[in-house]
């Protein structure tokens, strides 16, 4: 794996003393896709605002393509795009110029055969001379995607990308993002939707009170730390679990017409079998059966609430 950004020993505490980002180290891979996940707060944006230049860092060091964010602070920012999260686009100039416009800024020569490309795969093309300001909001969101691949960066940050966007956009989005990381850009995006980061992200990083608290391959992820449920619809109701069941730890519901038996997917030995037989010995008949795996919306909710960092080593181990 080739790193392209390398984020070592990086803090931030804002002029009011606030502490964002604590002792924060990654490395991203070169052409990945990679979700930075957390909730409301955790110092997302203030991460990526840092890489691309609009926070300083209290301390720490950056480098992006080889470049560190401060000493080159140009080189570094011309390889990187930002779709920020907060959306400026109020303004009288045309979708054109302004997409052109961006390019220019970061001291790349004027390329209209790049420019329609974007301003197409976005379907702004029919828009190309209207003024932002008389747009949608989607709209202006596409025009705010299309200023980020405008001087075509070879890192892309997308800060929650489809927030509040209809599902046209958010499939033209992802279908976008996917295009741009077979073509060699490394995206690495923010998202509270934890189903596109399911869908999308090779590699997941989860952020909490400033502190990367996991990284790991999706795959990998949902392996060590997701769990299989077998539901087991009963021909006659329960009132309760009989004694010789308890050690499974099954929850009746539906009342008392399903039993739910949840098991760690990583175990050798899942105890299914033995399950079954002691259903049979309980005289308990079942008519159907199911299993479900828990997404990764559901591991990020569990690992939100756990608070004790042994427990969750403990889990990856
Ligand atoms: N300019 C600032 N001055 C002081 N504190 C700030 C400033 N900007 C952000 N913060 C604080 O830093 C913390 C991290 O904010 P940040 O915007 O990075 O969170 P986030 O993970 O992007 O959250 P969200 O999911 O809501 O976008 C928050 O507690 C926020 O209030
Ligand atoms: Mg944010």
């Amino acid at each position: 794996m080739q790193t392209i950004l390398s984020i070592s020993h990086l803090s931030k505490i804002y002029a009011s003393g606030f502490r964002a980002l604590h002792d924060i180290n990654l490395d991203i891979w070169r052409g990945e896709i990679f979700a930075l996940l957390g909730p409301n707060g955790a110092g997302k944006t203030t991460l990526i605002s840092i890489i691309c230049g609009i926070v300083n860092p209290t301390s720490g060091c950056v480098t992006v393509d080889g470049y560190d964010i401060i000493a080159d602070y140009r080189a570094a920012r011309s390889t990187i795009g930002l779709l920020p999260q907060e959306l400026t686009t109020d303004t009288f100039e045309s979708v054109w110029g302004t997409v052109s416009f961006s390019r220019g800024l970061f001291g790349k020569p004027a390329n209209p055969v790049h420019i329609e490309k974007v301003l197409k795969a976005l379907s702004l093309w029919d828009k190309k001379d209207n003024e932002i300001r008389t747009l949608s909001g989607g709209m202006k969101r596409r025009v705010m995607i299309a200023k980020a691949l405008s001087h075509e960066p070879r890192i892309l940050f997308l800060d929650e990308p489809t927030a509040g966007v209809d599902v046209e956009l958010r499939r033209d989005m992802w279908r976008l993002v996917r295009s741009l990381r077979d073509s060699g850009v490394t995206i690495i995006l923010t998202t509270h939707y934890i189903d596109e980061a399911e869908e999308m992200a090779d590699r997941i990083g989860v952020i909490r009170n400033g502190e990367i608290i996991l990284v790991d391959q999706k795959t990998e992820l949902m392996r060590k730390l997701g769990k299989k449920q077998l539901t087991l619809q009963l021909y006659a109701p329960l009132h309760c679990i009989p004694q010789k069941l308890i050690a499974y730890r099954l929850e009746l519901v539906r009342g008392g017409n399903e039993l739910i038996y949840t098991y760690d997917k990583r175990a050798e030995h899942a105890g299914i079998i033995e399950l079954l037989r002691a259903l049979d010995d309980a005289n308990i008949a079942f008519k159907d059966l199911q299993t479900t795996q828990s997404s990764l919306e559901d591991i990020f909710v569990n690992l939100m609430k756990e608070r004790r960092e042994p427990s969750l080593q403990e889990a990856l181990r």
